[in-house]
């Protein structure tokens, strides 16, 4: 059982305040009935209707963002802007966040939500849960890459698990990586002396960045693509 005015908060753009001039004004009903009072508590079987529009409750939110240069992955930072800035303002009252980082020159795709658990378990390597790069660099792409890509680069704090260099083109590759160190992909490149000129996140999962999402775009994902990028 909650509270009707935090059900409402959290599902709408709403305020409390604005919640409770709609009871007042007898705007907010339960099973058909209006709601007297802000505290009245409801379950999850619970009817709510605002302004006759049924509320669709959502317990989190899940969204797809494709992200440009030039935003870093944090809610909040002083110099810079955040990927929640690109978010609908509909969504910000939701306690929103980046599941995983990338760069701030890094684009491609991002998953933005409230679920905490979702977010650990598509970014703990235990789990297992691929994430694929398209990556640029300023040399063309050897076998000695491949190989030591495939071994585990050794970086100067640790090793990185297996993963896979792909060669596309002379200097383009696919990187498939399970774990999400600082600079990882940049770093791994730079014990071959080479620098990554672009960087794309193109898939978490199963789940490839939609085609029609142009960059700075999002939308809410479908419980389909949601299993995808993660089954429990
Ligand atoms: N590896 C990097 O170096 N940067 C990213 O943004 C993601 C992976």
């Amino acid at each position: 059982m909650q509270r009707i005015d935090k059900v409402i908060s959290e599902q709408t753009p709403y305020t409390r305040k604005q919640i409770k001039e709609k009871i007042k004004k007898h705007q907010i009903l339960v099973n058909g009935k209006p709601v007297l009072k802000p505290e009245t508590k409801v379950t999850e079987e619970d009817k709510i209707m605002i302004d006759n529009e049924v509320l669709k409750r959502q317990k989190n939110v899940y969204l797809v963002l494709n992200k440009p240069k030039g935003y870093v992955s944090a809610t909040e930072d002083k110099n810079d802007h955040t990927v929640l800035e690109l978010i609908s303002k509909e969504y910000l009252h939701r306690n929103i966040f980046p599941a995983g980082r990338l760069d701030k020159d890094t684009t491609g795709l991002m998953i933005i939500t409230d679920d905490g658990m979702f977010s650990h378990e598509i970014l703990s390597p235990k789990k297992h849960v691929k994430k694929v790069y398209k990556v640029t660099i300023d040399i063309p792409i050897t076998e000695e890459m491949i190989e030591g890509f495939k071994e585990g680069v050794k970086l100067k704090d640790n090793t990185c698990k297996p993963a896979k260099l792909e060669k596309q083109r002379e200097k383009v590759g696919l990187v498939t990586l399970t774990e999400g160190r600082y600079h990882q992909i940049k770093r791994m490149f730079g014990v071959y002396k080479a620098k990554v000129v672009e960087l794309q996140r193109i898939q978490i999962g199963d789940f490839s960045l939609p085609k029609n999402l142009k960059e700075g775009e999002s939308r809410v994902l479908t419980k389909e693509e949601l299993t995808k990028i993660y089954r429990k």
